[in-house]
C-alpha cells in the first residue's frame, strides 16, 4: 500500500489506472478505522481492480470546534489496519484539500436540512464538498458508503445523480460489536459506563421493527415507542424518526421504512438505524 499526501501525486496515479482501464473502488474515511470501514475497503477490493482509502478529517463537516478538536487521530494504526487491502491511501492535511482563498462549496437541497441536518447545520454541505472534491480526484468506478450514515448515503447519491458523476455509489450494511453497539470512530470517547447503555440503541430499533413485524402500522406509535425506550439511557435523544426510505415522513408504514436515532451518551453523539422491510 503505498501513502499519499499530494493531490497532483495523486492525479498522476489515477491517470495512469484509468489509461490502463483499471476499475477503482474508493472508500472516503476520517480515519480512527474499524472493522465497519473494513468492511467498506474488503468489499471494495473484492469488486474492483484497485482500492483507494482517503483519510481526512474535513473540518467544513464539523460544525462545533470542539466536535472537530477531539476527533480521534490514529494514521499510523489505520495504516496497518488497511495494507493488505487497499493499494492507496490518501492522506492530506487541510492546507493541501483547502489552501489559502479556497471558496467553493456544495449546498445540498431538502435532504440536507432533515434529521442530521436539523441538529447539525452546514454539516451535509461540508461533507458533500469534500467527497466531491475527492471523487474528482479519485475518479472511481464504485465508491463505497456505510448504510450505518443512512442520510450521508443518500445525499452522497443524490449528489452523483444530480451531477452527473460517472460514478456507482454502493451502501454497505453497519457493522456491529457483539453487544450490537454500531462500530464507529466516536466509540473511542465513550466513557466505559456508557458501553452498555450504547448497547440498547440497537435493541430499541429492533424492538421496534418486531412491533412493526407484528402489526403496528402507526409510525408516530413506534417512534414513541422507542423514544420511552431510549429515555431510560440518554437525557438527550435529537430524534427517532420512522421514514420512508427515501426519508419522507409518512403516517401510516404501509412500505419498507428506515428506523432512525440519534441521541447522546456522557457528551458523545451516537446515531443509528435498521431499515424494516415489510
Ligand atoms: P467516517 O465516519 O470515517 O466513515 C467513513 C465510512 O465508513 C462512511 O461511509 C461510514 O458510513 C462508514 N462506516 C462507519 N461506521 C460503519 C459501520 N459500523 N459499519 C459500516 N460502515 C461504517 O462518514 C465519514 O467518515 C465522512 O463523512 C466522509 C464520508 C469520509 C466525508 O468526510
Amino acid at each position: 500500500m503505498k501513502a499519499i499526501n499530494k493531490i497532483n501525486i495523486l492525479q498522476k496515479i489515477i491517470k495512469d489506472h484509468i489509461l490502463n482501464k483499471n476499475t477503482i473502488g474508493f472508500i472516503p474515511t476520517m480515519g480512527a478505522l474499524h472493522k465497519g470501514h473494513l468492511s467498506l475497503i474488503q468489499k471494495a477490493k473484492h469488486e474492483n481492480d484497485i482500492v483507494v482509502v482517503s483519510i481526512f478529517v474535513n473540518p467544513k463537516q464539523f460544525n462545533k470546534q470542539e466536535d472537530l478538536d477531539r476527533y480521534p487521530h490514529t494514521l499510523e494504526q489505520d495504516k496497518a489496519l488497511i495494507q493488505d487491502y487497499a493499494n492507496y491511501v490518501f492522506c492530506p492535511d487541510v492546507d493541501e484539500m483547502y489552501p489559502t482563498g479556497f471558496q467553493s462549496t456544495i449546498h445540498i437541497g431538502d435532504l440536507a436540512n432533515i434529521l442530521e441536518g436539523e441538529h447539525r447545520p452546514g454539516h451535509f454541505d461540508g461533507m458533500a464538498t469534500v467527497v466531491l472534491k475527492l471523487l474528482h480526484l479519485c475518479q472511481p468506478t464504485r465508491i463505497y458508503m456505510g448504510l450505518k450514515d443512512y442520510q450521508q448515503c443518500l445525499i452522497v447519491e443524490q449528489m452523483v445523480k444530480d451531477l452527473d458523476i460517472p460514478t456507482k455509489v454502493v451502501g454497505v450494511p453497519t457493522v456491529r460489536e457483539d453487544s450490537l453497539l454500531a462500530l464507529s470512530s466516536r466509540n473511542l470517547l465513550l466513557l466505559p459506563k456508557d458501553k452498555k447503555p450504547a448497547a440498547q440503541i440497537f435493541v430499541a430499533l429492533l424492538k421496534a421493527q418486531e412491533l412493526i413485524l407484528g402489526g403496528e402500522r402507526d409510525a408516530r406509535i413506534v417512534e414513541r415507542t422507542i423514544k420511552a425506550e431510549l429515555e431510560h439511557i440518554s437525557k438527550k435523544i435529537d430524534y427517532v424518526a420512522v421514514r420512508s426510505l427515501s426519508l419522507e415522513t409518512i403516517p401510516t408504514i404501509d412500505q419498507d421504512v428506515v428506523i432512525l436515532v440519534a441521541l447522546y451518551l456522557g457528551g458523545v453523539r451516537l446515531i443509528d438505524n435498521i431499515i424494516v422491510r415489510l
